[in-house]
């Protein structure tokens, strides 16, 4: 898969940093002293970070070096290292590790989360958002169209480079037989968008990738025709001509004991 457009993925930057606020509005930390922001992309929750603990070491964490370029420019104040997230290990144990929209693209959640978890200082928070949208009409629309000819020709297993996220009760699972305390929610946005093609503009710079990368340019042209035909009908205009995105995301904030 290409690598990630920091560009891109930051034209839908104020919807897409809602969650991220949401999620830390539930953290109650008051002075942290060492915080992660795993696959923090261009910087933005780590900025929502910076802004609520100014005293705390920040350090954002990704695997891609085009989001951390965009990320050091922003906050030339904290530290940004190259990581993955599948093998990552801190130093120094953390009060907060905040993970807004990439756990997703990480696999084996049943040992992953409990590992992150434990990596955390006595009293330290694990914090999770995720999109939780494989089944709404945009990620079934993607899966539908790859499935034809002559783009089924060219993507071969797209839909598991994501990771099927587990239902919601199985992370409070994992999680609350180890935490002093734990908060579990899910909720679904309702972004009014332009228009269609701004609907696949979104989708475009993460859901859509491991679809349209592998495709040579005729086909990736057909294929996006395709696809907003299909994103037109599934989502109507409303009374005032845009089309309202539903977009579910779940939640996850757990305590470690003292
Ligand atoms: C959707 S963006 C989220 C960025 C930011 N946290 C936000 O709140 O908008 C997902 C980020 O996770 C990163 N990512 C995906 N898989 C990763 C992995 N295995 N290890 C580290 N980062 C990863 C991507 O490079 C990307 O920057």
């Amino acid at each position: 898969m290409s690598d990630w457009n920091p560009q891109l993925y930051r034209r839908f930057e104020d919807e897409r940093t809602r969650p991220a606020r949401d999620l830390l509005a539930r953290v109650a930390l008051d002075a942290p002293r060492l915080v992660i922001d795993l696959g923090c992309g261009p910087g933005n929750s780590t900025e929502l970070l910076v802004d609520r603990y100014p005293d705390a070491e920040i350090v954002g964490t990704d695997n891609s070096e085009p989001m951390l370029v965009e990320a050091r420019s922003r906050l030339p104040g904290c530290r940004f290292e190259l990581s993955d997230i599948a093998t990552w290990r801190p130093g120094t144990p953390p009060d907060l590790i905040y993970a807004n929209a990439a756990l997703q693209w990480v696999g084996d959640h049943e040992t992953l989360i409990p590992r992150l978890f434990e990596a955390l200082a006595p009293g330290g928070v694990l914090a999770i958002q995720m999109p939780d949208n494989r089944e709404e009409l945009t990620h079934r629309a993607m899966r539908d169209v790859a499935a034809l000819s002559p783009w089924s020709n060219h993507i071969d297993d797209a839909a598991s480079v994501r990771t099927r996220i587990l239902p919601l009760p199985d992370y409070y699972d994992l999680l609350a037989p180890r935490a002093a305390q734990i908060d579990v929610w899910r909720t679904a946005y309702q972004h009014p968008m332009e228009s269609p093609a701004k609907i696949v503009e979104w989708v475009r710079s993460t859901g859509l990738r491991p679809f349209i990368d592998p495709l040579p340019a005729a086909e990736r042209e057909s294929y996006l025709a395709e696809y907003e035909r299909r994103i037109a009908d599934a989502y109507p205009p409303r009374a005032d001509g845009r089309r309202l995105l539903a977009f579910p995301r779940m939640f996850i904030v757990a305590q470690r004991k003292p």
